[in-house]
């Protein structure tokens, strides 16, 4: 399993991708990555599953190089209708692993074995008002579960408080290996309330890339995010 490398025994903060100055993506990339950010968070928005059309396959391919190049990787949710037809494009375009949303498919294990057989690392996204449960039934397969702590859509919503007992309530109910992400509204407020809770991926957009220093930023939250852990 892929994660297991990227990830090792540390809290990760990834930062998200969607939030950034998209004008300067590639020198705020680069600066994250000289801080020593290596997984990165890149949200696909369709227009149906989310209002939003956010960004695809054309800036995954913009940014591999760098990001490989450097021993990075492209961790890409994709918040669409239908996630099975954009697999080959995100792997193509330079993927490294899907996270899609159980309520967007109708055969969660199908989309599963479709993505592993491309080579992707898998996660399953849960949409704030889905039951956790949604995800155990295909839970051996992947690699990470995303618990949405906002309605996919937007950066820089608010945290929803709700999300905290659901990862805590994940971490016991997935299989040890299986790692818990949790995605909106991330802050030094609550990154670590969320660790603590059971989640090692913390996905964060405004809390880098809208702050006047996101380097500093991406630092401050990666402190916090370990804080306390021996
Ligand atoms: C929104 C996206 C998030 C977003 C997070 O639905 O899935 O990844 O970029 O941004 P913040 O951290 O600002 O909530
Ligand atoms: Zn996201």
């Amino acid at each position: 399993m892929p994660w297991q490398e990227w990830v090792g025994d540390k809290t990760v903060v990834e930062p998200s991708i969607y939030a950034a100055d998209l004008s300067r993506l590639g020198d705020q990339v680069e600066a994250l990555l000289d801080a020593g950010a290596r997984i990165f968070h890149v949200d696909i928005g369709d227009g149906r599953f989310i209002e939003e059309i956010t960004i695809g396959p054309i800036v995954v391919r913009s940014l591999a190089p760098l990001v490989h190049g450097r021993g990075g990787v492209l961790d890409c949710h994709l918040m669409v209708a239908e996630p099975g037809r954009q697999l080959a494009k995100v792997k193509e375009a330079g993927g490294d692993s899907v996270t899609f949303h159980v309520e967007a498919v109708e055969d969660v294990q199908v989309t599963v074995a479709s993505a592993r057989a491309l080579g992707l690392g898998v996660g399953l996204a849960l949409n704030p008002s889905t039951p956790v449960e949604a995800a155990l039934a295909a839970a051996d397969a992947v690699d990470l579960v995303l618990c949405m702590s906002v309605h996919p859509g937007l950066s820089g919503q608010a945290f929803m408080p709700e999300a905290l007992p659901r990862v805590a309530q994940l971490r016991r109910l997935l299989p040890q290996e299986v790692l818990v992400q949790v995605d909106g509204g991330i802050s030094l407020e609550n990154a670590r309330a969320v660790r603590e809770a059971g989640a090692r991926l913390l996905v964060a957009g405004s809390a880098v890339f809208w702050q006047e220093d996101p380097v500093a930023s991406y630092q401050a939250l990666v402190a916090e995010a370990e804080a306390g852990v021996p």
